[in-house]
């Protein structure tokens, strides 16, 4: 299977960024992680702050991969392009949070991409993305 691992902004600063909500592993080192676990995944991993970028991503793979495991980060609560984005291909979207947005601020209770997307991940810290690959292995 061929999947992407795709972050939107602030994530690279992963291991750096509010460390008591985020941990410190930075999402290099985790990634190379996932492609040891999953050896027999065809495993790629693409990072943007800009929501455009993105968005060109998903058009990308969005018709030929076999999955996407997205952390859009902010845009998560705000873009209408994003999940237009993904509610046009055909490839599955895996929605992933590593906090537990729900246990955070009202503003990040809603989100503009779960409704478009095949299911959501959230609050297992970067154990999210993992669940995120398994559930795409499973289907
Ligand atoms: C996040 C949650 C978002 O609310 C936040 O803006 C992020 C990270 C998470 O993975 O927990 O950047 O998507």
């Amino acid at each position: 299977k061929k999947i992407l691992v795709l972050n939107g902004p602030n994530l690279n600063l992963l291991g750096v960024r509010e460390k008591s909500i985020y941990g410190d592993q930075d999402f290099v080192s985790f990634f190379s992680e996932l492609k040891d676990e999953f050896p027999d995944v065809d495993l790629s991993y693409f990072q943007a702050n800009s929501e455009g970028a993105i968005i060109d991503e998903i058009h990308r793979v969005g018709f030929e991969w076999d999955g996407v495991v997205l952390n859009a980060g902010a845009y998560t609560h705000t873009s209408v392009a994003i999940a237009d984005a993904i509610a046009a291909v055909t490839t599955p979207v895996i929605e992933v949070h590593i906090s537990n947005v729900h246990q955070r601020e009202e503003f990040r209770h809603h989100s503009y991409l779960s409704a478009q997307c095949k299911g959501v991940i959230l609050g297992f810290g970067l154990n999210s993305y993992r669940l995120g690959i398994l559930s795409l292995m499973l289907s």
